[in-house]
This record gives C-alpha cells, structure tokens and sequence, in this order.
C-alpha cells in the first residue's frame, strides 16, 4: 500500500487526478497480522532515528526527520530553500539568466507570423521543443475542440439613398497601411480584421453615434428620446470591454456595431498636438485598426458551447448565444470611420450637450462634430460582416517541473496567440519572458535544484477570443487544481510601456512588493532604482480579461497577473492592430528589451518565492484588509433610504481580520522555528514542525477556495467567487462583492440581503478555516 502511494505521488499530478483508487478486501486475520507488523516497524524505525548520532548526517540538511520516507528535507541552515541549491544562490540564477538578445530572438520568432488562435500549430511544437530543450523535459500539448470564428468577407460602406438609385458615398477598406518599416504590416496572408465570436450579418441602417458603448452611454441616449432599434451604433473602443458594448445594443434591438479607437483614448500622443504618427513618431497610426473579441466576457468565457466542462471532442454542446452576440460587428480605423461620424454633422443633439462621460472626442480637429443622430433616412451604412463558425483544435503547451511535494503546485502561464502576424506586445512580449523565465529555472536544474512545490508552465492558446485554453484546462483539471493549486501566475503583456501595472489577489500583495523591490528598473534615471521605487504601488483587484479568470473566479485560485503598460508619456500602443509589431516594439515599445527582462526576473522570483519557501508566502491580513476595503466602497451602492446594514457584514470580516493576523503570526513563527537549532535528541520537534507546516500550508492554500459560492453568482453562474468577478457592464474592470453590489445598484434589497447573507457565510468558512 505505502509503496502504491509513493508511486502515484511519483507520477506526474496532471495525470494523478485521472487514476481511479484501488480497493483492496482485507480479512481481520491480515488486519490484526498488519497491525502487529507495523507497530513493530515503527518501534524498529524510532530505535533507529533514535540511535544514529545526528553528527553521521551532512550538515546542509541538518535533522534526521528530513530522512523519514515521506517527508522532505525542510531546510535548516539556510531558510528559504529547495533542495540541493541555496535559496539566494537560485534568486542570483533567476535574476542572471534572462537575457535582453534571447528575448529579442524568441519575439521575433513569434511574431514572424500568423497565430490566431487555432492556426498555428508549429508555434505550439516549436515552444515545446524549446521548454525540453530548457530542461523542462515533461512538456505536452492539450488540446480542445474550440467552437469559434474565422473571418470570410466583410464590407462596410456610406450609402445615400434616393428613389430610383444607391449611391456609394464611401467605401471602407477595412485595411491597415502596409509599411515599408514594418514587414508583418504586408504580409501576404496577414489575418483580415474582424471580431472574434461576432455573428454573420447584412444589415443596411441609419445609424447613430453612441459614445464608449456603455451600459451608461446608451441609457442616456434612450432617455433622450434617440430612437436605436434598427439602427447600427458607432462607438468608440475603451472604458469596457468590447463585447459589452455589442451586447447593450443587441438588448436595445440594434441591428449592428462598428467600433474604432478615437484618438481621444491616446492623451498627449496624438496626431492633433504635433507628434508624428507612427512609423515616423509615436502617435497613433491614422489607419491602425484594433480587433478583438466581442464574446459577452462577464456572462462566461471559455468555449461557449461548453459552460463549464471542458470541450474534448464529443462532448454535448450547449447553444452559445447567451455568451455571444446576435448581430454583427466590425472594427474599423479612425481614419475611415471620419465618412461616418461627419455624416451625423448636424443631425440630432451633440455629445458635448450630455454629461461628462460624453465630452473629449479626439476627432474634432477633422471636422467632426460628434452629432448623435440618427443619421438621415436616406443616409445608411451597409455592415456586411461574413463569418465561418467551426468546431477546431487548438493547443495549449503544459511544462511539469516535479516537486518534493506532490500536492502543492503554483502555474505560470501566458497565451500565445493573436489576432495578427505580430503581437509584439500583447501576448508575445510575454511569451518572450516565459521563455526566459523557463531557461532560467532550467539553469537552476542543471545545478541540481529540486523546487519544493511543484511548478507548471503553460503556454496557452485561444485567449483572445475569450480565454478558451485557459478555461477548457482548469475546467478538466479542476478537481486536481482545487486539491493542489497554491497560486497562478500570469503575464499576459510584459512590455508594451513603463509604467508597473499589477493586479492580484491580495494573498499575492507581499509577493509582488517583495519582488517589485528586488528587481531593478530600466529607467535609471535615479542609478540603482527598483521597479517599486518607480511604481505608484497600486495593485488592482482582479477583473477578467486574460487567462487568470478562470483559476481565480471560477477554480478559487489566489492569482496575480503583472506586466509593464502604456504610461501617459510612452508611445501609443497599437493593441490588436498590424503595429503591435516587432519593428514597433525595436524602436517604440522596448527597444533595448530591458522592459521584457525586468518582467521576466519579477515573474521568476514570484514563482521561486511561492515555489521554495517552507510557508507558503501568503498574507491572510491582506486579504482581511481587502474584505474591510471592498466593503466600504460597496456602501455608496446602496441608496439611503433603504437603510441596507452592512453591520454584520463588518462584523464577519472583522472577525476574520483578527483570525487572519493571528495566521500570518503562527505561520512566521513556524518559519522562525526552521531556523532555531534543535538538539538531535529533540528530532521529534522537527517532525512536529514538518506536520504543523503542512497543516498551516494546507489552509492557506485552501483560503481563497473558501470564497466560492457553488451556484454562483446572479445570471452568470460560472462566476463562483463572492468576492471577486469582472463587472458584469464592465468586462476589464473587477467588481468586488458582485452578488451583493450589482443587487444594491438594482435597488433590489431582498437580494441584496440574500447576498450579504452568502457572503458573510464565506468570510465566516475562512475565519473557520483558519482558527
Ligand atoms: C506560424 O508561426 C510561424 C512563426 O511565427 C510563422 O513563421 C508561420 O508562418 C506561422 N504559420 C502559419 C500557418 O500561419
Ligand atoms: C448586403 O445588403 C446590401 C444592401 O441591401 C446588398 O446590396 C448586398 O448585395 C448584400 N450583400 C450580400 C453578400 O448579401
Ligand atoms: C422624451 O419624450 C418624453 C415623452 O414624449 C418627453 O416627456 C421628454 O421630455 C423627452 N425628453 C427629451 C430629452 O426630449
Ligand atoms: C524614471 O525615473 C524618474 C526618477 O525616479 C521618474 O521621475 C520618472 O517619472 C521615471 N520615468 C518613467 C517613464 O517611469
Ligand atoms: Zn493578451
């Protein structure tokens, strides 16, 4: 039995959960038999620990207890650490390994071309074969039957209408510039623009200009009296995620959405205030066109014929139009939708007539006026958007590098695709660090590291389009990930900008301070200066919008995602256009690729820090500290007069602050207690410890997993975390506290009371859980 169970904790733990356990019939004759066996054994083993002078043992691993079969050698000289190198001899590897040329090469390869999700198979092979050649020998593909989109035609074109003819006032090319400067701008067989999950259409309609698209933007239109069913939105990119803005018009009976970027969005760094536009300056190229998708991201990502369970081929497939839109939709550049937005000159009231979110139009200096509509009777656009939906492949890429312990795992991932040849930025600046930060942990192995916990690495494909290989893993792997997973690392975009932007769970806050200060900054205007001497030390709560969703909203997971972003003086980043390019990315993103590097060494440290120390690095009082936070700005949610109490909801979370502190408090005592010499007559202590760290780690590990509500929340049931989900009108951004939030902004009181009721039961399970 023993030897089973040190065999399966021997094989590799993706593999583990899928072993049925055996069953054996034992007669009381074999019991009372074994029984004598092993008291006897163990008095046989006692003897002998008892007996082997500690003096015969290596000093590095110091006590007898760490020689016990299924315990691990818990350091004891020098705290932390794996086994067979030092803690700061493995920080030193991370932090010289990662190199600027390597990562400039690794970025080049991918954005050489091609890789929408689902396309490129030999950028899954080719990452493999690197990850083995790193030394990450246990590196496979998953794979999962993906419902989705390609594009096959699309026109968009400004009709004037009279009895007896059609006349094409302007045609849209929907293309990008190709760029002389810019190879992948002129590849042959670049991907047309489109909007994942968008749905095939032919409409022919008036049209109307309704701002960013909100929830907001389009209840002021409706309570000005503008008339939307049947007609097509203009709307601007930004402030929510883009599917959203589909789907309000949808609801509203719109017949089509064209979305561009408005030069508004890029602050300083425009066309109208001097800068050169790109390729000859860093403002934003006239022509460029983001794409992205429009899957309804706060309902359910993931496949959306598979809800929940992953999409192996065969399964049942559920209809997916509760995630995905109806109408059509197409993305459009600034430059070619100005035909559009002059058209609406004059007609109908004007954005600056409403309140502030409807003032700062980018456009004016080209003659447009910002009119609402609707557009003329006789003046409509033709939106002709041609999809091919199919049921196909695609490939996630998965490193095992095996622990002592079996069942504590931390994961690191990136995605790999994008809607373009390039993706300099977004993913593949990422991708370029995994890479460096796998080779670094490679160097770590051939020096005879063994982590303590297990890590993973993936390589995920299909984020673009609604996190699909990120969501169809942790949906087959769930009972695994629920009993093992500590914490998930992402990087989604590591350089696009300067400026630090991470967001986490508060479990993770200390990790990113501690590293954020470990690692030095490019910018060295002040010599010697850390990322956190340059960062403003925010730390946002976690929205959705890349693939930690589904490990911390769905699996319960403590996740954090990091990466440098757009500050208001870098560049304009071309996100989901033909110029997130490598030659953007040489002379305008990160051109000495130090930015790439920085992200890499923070990710890696991250990853040794969770890894490597014998306490799980987490801090319960930052999450109390969060509950508290949260909690108060859910307060103005609530109108006065309904006189909602959040007293006992104060009351839960204060309890478990003081639980909280008291954890953190025993948990650093028992790091303390590697420290303290133990005679070797006192070997039992050790033992004691090993166990008392286990226990501790187990809770922690647990905590985040005791804010899932398994009916989920409200209308979108695959969002299980009370705590944390992405607005439900807001895509990107995180709601703290949704049930309970959205249900108070809806004035709904019962339900509100409903959901304080669920949440206090939560934080209460975490309070248990930790006393
Ligand atoms: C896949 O990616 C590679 C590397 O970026 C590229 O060279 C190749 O053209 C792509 N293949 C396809 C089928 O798009
Ligand atoms: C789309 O609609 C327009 C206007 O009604 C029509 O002229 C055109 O032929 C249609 N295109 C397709 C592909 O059906
Ligand atoms: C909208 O229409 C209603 C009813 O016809 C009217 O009372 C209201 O004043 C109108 N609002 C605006 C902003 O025109
Ligand atoms: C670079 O560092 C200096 C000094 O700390 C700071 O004032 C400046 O804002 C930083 N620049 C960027 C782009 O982060
Ligand atoms: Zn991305």
């Amino acid at each position: 039995m023993r030897e089973k169970t040190m065999a399966s904790s021997e094989t590799t733990p993706l593999l583990a959960v899928h072993v049925a356990p055996q069953r054996y019939r034992y007669t009381h004759h074999t019991i009372r038999r074994g029984c004598t066996f092993l008291l006897a054994s163990l008095l046989a083993i006692a003897t002998i620990l008892f007996l082997i002078p500690s003096a015969i043992l290596p000093r590095d691993h110091g006590s007898i207890w760490s020689y016990l079969p299924w315990a691990h050698p818990l350091p004891h000289d020098s705290w932390p650490q794996g086994n067979g190198l030092p803690y700061d001899q493995l920080q030193q590897i991370l932090l010289n390994t990662p190199s600027a040329a390597k990562a400039r090469e690794w970025s080049s390869y991918y954005t050489a071309g091609p890789h929408l999700a689902g396309k490129n198979l030999s950028q899954a092979l080719w990452t493999l074969e690197k990850w083995k050649e790193f030394g990450v020998e246990d590196t496979t593909l998953a794979s999962y039957d993906i419902y989705l989109n390609y594009p096959l035609g699309h026109r968009l074109a400004l009709l004037k209408k009279s009895d007896d003819k059609t006349e094409v006032t302007f045609e849209a090319t929907l293309e990008e510039d190709q760029l002389d400067e810019d190879p992948t701008s002129s590849l042959p067989d670049r991907v047309p623009v489109f909007h994942g999950y968008s749905a095939s259409g032919n409409a022919t309609a008036q049209f109307v200009y309704a701002n960013f698209g909100t929830y907001k933007d389009y209840e002021d239109l409706v309570n000005a009296n503008i008339t939307l069913e049947g007609k097509i939105a203009i709307v601007k990119y930004g402030r929510i995620f883009r599917g959203l803005k589909v789907k309000r018009a949808q609801e509203l009976g719109m017949v089509g959405v064209l979305i561009y970027d408005d030069p508004q969005e890029d602050g300083e760094i425009t066309e109208e205030n001097g800068y050169e536009t790109y390729p000859n300056g860093p403002a934003r190229n006239p022509s460029a066109i983001q794409r992205g998708s429009t899957q309804f991201l706060s309902i359910l990502p993931g496949d959306p014929t598979t809800p929940g369970y992953a999409s192996k081929p065969g399964v049942e497939r559920q209809d997916p139009h509760n995630s995905i839109p109806s109408i059509p939709s197409l993305p459009i550049s600034y430059k070619e939708v100005l035909p559009f937005l002059k058209a609406l000159n004059g007609h109908g009231p004007k954005a600056t007539d409403f309140n502030q979110y409807w003032q700062g139009g980018g456009l004016t200096y080209k003659g447009v006026e910002y009119n609402i509509g609707p557009s003329p009777e006789d003046v409509v656009i033709n939106l002709n958007n041609e999809q091919e939906y199919v049921t196909t492949p695609l490939w996630n890429v998965i490193g095992v590098i095996k622990g002592t312990i079996p069942d504590e795992v931390i994961v690191l991932g990136n995605h790999r695709d994008a809607w373009i040849a390039g993706g300099a930025g977004d993913p593949n600046s990422g991708s370029a660090a995994l890479n460096e930060v796998i080779r670094s942990f490679g160097e770590a192995l051939k020096l005879g590291w063994k982590p303590l916990r297990t890590i993973v690495f993936a390589s995920w494909d299909g984020e673009e389009y609604g996190l699909l290989g990120s969501t169809e893993w942790v949906e087959e792997n769930l009972p695994w990930l629920s009993k093992a997973n500590v914490a998930y690392l992402n990087v989604d975009v590591a350089a696009a900008g300067t400026q630090f932007t991470p967001r986490a769970a508060p479990l993770l806050n200390q990790v990113i301070y501690e590293v954020a200060g470990r690692v030095q900054s490019p910018n060295q205007t002040v010599h010697g200066q850390t990322v956190a001497d340059v960062w403003n030390g925010n730390i946002a709560t976690m929205g959705s919008g890349s693939d930690f969703t589904a490990f911390q909203d769905f699996a319960g997971i403590a996740s954090l995602d990091f990466g440098f972003g757009r500050g208001a003086k870098d560049p304009v980043y071309h996100y989901h256009s033909n110029y997130d390019s490598f030659a953007w990315m040489e002379k305008f993103g990160d051109a000495d690729w130090s930015y790439h590097i920085a992200c890499t060494k923070m990710w890696a440290l991250a990853a040794a820090r969770l890894v490597d120390s014998p306490v799980i690095a987490f801090s319960a009082a930052d999450y109390a500290s969060g509950l508290y936070t949260y909690l108060r700005r859910a307060e103005p949610s609530a109108l006065p007069e309904t006189h909602f109490d959040f007293a006992p909801l104060d009351t839960a979370i204060l309890e478990f602050k003081s639980s909280a502190e008291a954890f953190d408090a025993y948990a650093d005592s028992l790091t303390e207690q590697l420290h303290e010499d133990v005679p070797w007559y006192h070997w039992w202590k050790k033992v004691r410890l090993y166990f008392q760290i286990r226990v501790a780690n187990d809770k922690y590990k647990g905590l985040e997993r005791a804010f899932l509500y398994e009916p989920g929340l409200d209308g979108r049931d695959w969002f299980k975390h009370v705590v944390f989900a992405p607005g439900i009108w807001t895509g990107y951004s995180g709601a703290t506290y949704p049930g309970l939030v959205e249900s108070l902004e809806a004035g709904d009181i019962a339900n509100a009371e409903k959901w304080s009721k669920i949440i206090q039961e939560r934080v209460n399970a975490a309070t248990s859980l930790l006393a």
